[in-house]
């Protein structure tokens, strides 16, 4: 019955939602969140009733409170970091944040695909800079609030700093926030920022990997990778984490690729939510295929559904994030997946 309520409150306020574009719904979404979180979050609490996690999962030095979490670029610039786990989510990742803050792309640079399930963005790494969220999570620290699930901090490279320098943009932004949160996601892999995704080649990522993880101090540290690589560059990559030290893998960011969409939007940018399924479920058996149980592997791409949640974790991830399927299913979306997954999770990796 509670679960139904956040359901309800989703089929009232979509409609209205739905009417807006897709960056203007996600503003008021956010600044309604941001203002009191602490108020939203026992608000959600009260409608949707406690997370029902099918239990704990280790990653690492890392206890996930269950293996659902928030991917990174619903919450860029951590306005609303207490919301998250109220909604079920056992673990949540902010940004991804630059070492400068900047507008990103022009408007409009979001579109909603809802016949196909699917959201186009081109948003560019609009934050307000690293620095800014190091306030943001020191000052919730301090206060007492920091969530019990782990909260990370996803990471890229600043437009206005040259690709042969973006080592040291990362480092900047670990070095801010490596006191305050509880783990680093470096993120190679989206389609928006010109050369980002080029790091994901060997020497590069071996590069920036290779700094950013004693950088980062014993913090986790995860990679994030695009679902466009090819096969090889994947296993090349795959093995550029584990030799480098890295906690585990995320895959898949949005794809550049439009499969299953009809054509119809034919805006620039990465795609996510329904269509990008197939492509990441088999980007992602790509990459345990390769990592042979020898890094753990978050999966990420598509789903909307426990039986998709549960079929990554059969394969072998031994997590999984989500963010369009929130778009379109609503807040209760996190709950109906918790509380169908099979119990207990078994995948554990160090
Ligand atoms: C509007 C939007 C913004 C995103 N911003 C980021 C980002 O800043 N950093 C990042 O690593 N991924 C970003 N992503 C990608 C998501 O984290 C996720 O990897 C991808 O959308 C696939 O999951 P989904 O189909 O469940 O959305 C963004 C996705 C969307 C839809």
């Amino acid at each position: 019955m509670r679960r139904s309520l956040l359901t309800l409150s989703w089929i009232l306020l979509r409609p209205i939602l739905f009417r807006l574009t897709a960056e203007r719904a996600h503003r008021i979404i956010m600044g309604t969140l941001g203002r009191s979180p602490r108020f939203h979050a026992a608000f959600i609490r009260m409608l949707g009733g406690p997370p029902s996690s099918p239990g704990p999962v280790q990653v690492g030095p890392l206890t996930f409170a269950s293996p659902i979490g928030l991917a990174a670029g619903l919450d860029k610039d951590g306005e609303a970091i207490p919301v998250w786990p109220a909604l079920g989510f056992g673990f949540v990742e902010v940004g991804t944040v630059t070492a400068l803050a900047q507008a990103g792309n022009p408007t409009p640079r979001l579109f909603r695909l809802v016949s196909e399930g699917a959201l186009i963005n081109r948003m560019g790494f609009n934050n307000e800079g690293s620095e800014r969220l190091a306030a943001r999570t020191k000052a919730l620290r301090k206060a007492g609030r920091w969530p019990s699930v782990p909260v990370g901090a996803n990471l890229g490279k600043s437009k206005l700093t040259p690709l042969e320098d973006a080592t040291e943009d990362y480092l900047q932004s670990v070095e801010r926030l490596k006191s305050s949160v509880d783990y680093f996601t470096v993120n190679v892999s989206s389609p928006n920022t010109p050369g980002l995704r080029s790091l994901q080649q060997a020497d590069a990522l071996n590069e920036l990997l290779g700094a950013v993880i004693p950088a980062a101090e014993g913090l986790p540290v995860f990679v994030k990778f695009s679902p466009d690589l090819e096969d090889e560059a994947l296993a090349e990559a795959v093995e550029i984490a584990i030799q480098t030290g890295c906690t585990g893998i995320i895959a898949t960011n949005t794809t550049r690729t439009r499969p299953g969409t009809t054509g119809r939007l034919n805006e620039d940018g990465g795609m996510s939510g329904a269509p990008l399924w197939p492509l990441s479920r088999d980007r992602i058996q790509k990459i345990l295929d390769a990592a042979c149980g020898r890094i753990p592997v978050i999966g990420a791409g598509g789903i909307r559904s426990a039986a998709q949640a549960q079929e990554l974790l059969d394969a072998g991830c031994v997590a999984v994030q989500l963010y369009s399927g929130l778009i379109f299913e609503g807040p209760g979306l996190v709950h109906q997946i918790t509380d169908e997954l099979r119990s207990p999770v078994t995948q554990s990796q160090t």
